[in-house]
């Protein structure tokens, strides 16, 4: 039961939890008319100190869809944090008007210290360079709809992953499944930290390599899991422009790729993928987007513990 639950990390829920959400999902994706009354007379709170649009407005739109109405901001110093209201008193205050909020913040962990000074069930929608457990719940209902489950892949995970926490959170979920393997491609600075490399990958023994050439590695992919470089998270411009155009995935390219590699990419994209490979039906990234809107349709009524009702 995920009544009542918040969803901070991407392991607070279990496989099979995993797998009645993505079976909401699928109802909903075949008949949403079903649904349009679920959230009837909830509210969803989005309180956004970071830029976003699909994570904000795929939670929105999933609100709406679901006929439940949605309050929040997506710039903080709009509401009382720029005088100076901690985030715990922003949420306790929050409490008092929704069902439930979802927020994403700059700093690590602020979601979780959030939820932890209320009932109200508590989203991640991004914390810093850390987690972002419902992307994750975006990318993993994307390959599950279009390749059937998680078993036997070999995922590459491209360009920033330092800072990029859909990777992290990512790698985090799909490690648990059979015989998965990861190709980690980045540069030598952007390499994945420490805490998801020893405490996720080699701890449990799961198969991993680091390269920084993508070519050479692209034929045996199953899924090519695209990344920005965080520029935000740099400490000085210089050492992004160094790096921000190290991978571009072009067509030629992606003629060294399987017929059936999956694209995926949380975007925004800059310049890492070319737009003339958006054409290629491998090319998933928009279809993700849409996906994205349906999981957080399931996750926003497994939270409140809604069923569809007669409209
Ligand atoms: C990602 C994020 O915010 O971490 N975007 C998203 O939510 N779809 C990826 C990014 O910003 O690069």
């Amino acid at each position: 039961m995920l009544k009542g639950r918040n969803l901070l990390e991407p392991m607070d829920f279990t496989i099979e939890e995993l797998k009645e959400l993505f079976n909401l999902a699928d109802q909903i994706i075949q008949n949403p008319e079903l649904f349009r009354k679920a959230c009837d007379g909830k509210i969803l709170a989005t309180l956004f100190y970071e830029p976003s649009t699909r994570t904000r407005f795929s939670f929105e739109a999933a609100m709406l869809r679901l006929g439940g109405q949605v309050i929040g901001f997506s710039e903080p110093n709009s509401s009382s944090v720029a005088k100076g209201e901690s985030i715990t008193d922003t949420i306790r205050t929050v409490a008092c008007y929704a069902d439930l909020a979802v927020i994403r913040h700059p700093k690590e962990g602020a979601p979780k210290v959030a939820a932890a000074c209320t009932d109200m069930p508590v989203i991640n929608a991004g914390d810093g360079g850390h987690q972002h457990p419902t992307q994750t719940l975006t990318d993993l209902l994307t390959i599950w709809k279009e390749r059937g489950g998680f078993e036997n892949l070999t995922i590459g995970l491209c360009g920033d992953l330092k800072f990029g926490r859909t990777v992290h959170s990512l790698i985090k979920a799909l490690y648990r499944y059979k015989n998965v393997s990861f190709v980690l491609i980045s540069p030598e600075e952007l390499r994945i930290p420490d805490y998801v490399r020893k405490e996720i990958l080699i701890k449990n023994k799961i198969p991993f390599e680091e390269v920084e050439n993508m070519q050479e590695v692209l034929p045996k992919l199953d899924i090519l899991y695209m990344t920005r470089v965080q520029r935000e998270r740099f400490f000085n411009e210089e050492d992004y422009v160094r790096l921000k155009d190290r991978y571009i995935l072009d067509g030629a390219k992606m003629k060294l790729a399987r017929e059936d590699m999956m694209v995926l990419h949380p975007l925004p994209r800059v310049n890492e993928i070319s737009v003339e490979v958006d054409d290629d039906p491998r090319a998933l990234y928009f279809k993700q987007a849409r996906y994205g809107m349906y999981i957080r349709m399931a996750l926003i009524m497994s939270l409140l513990g809604t069923e569809p009702k007669e409209v």
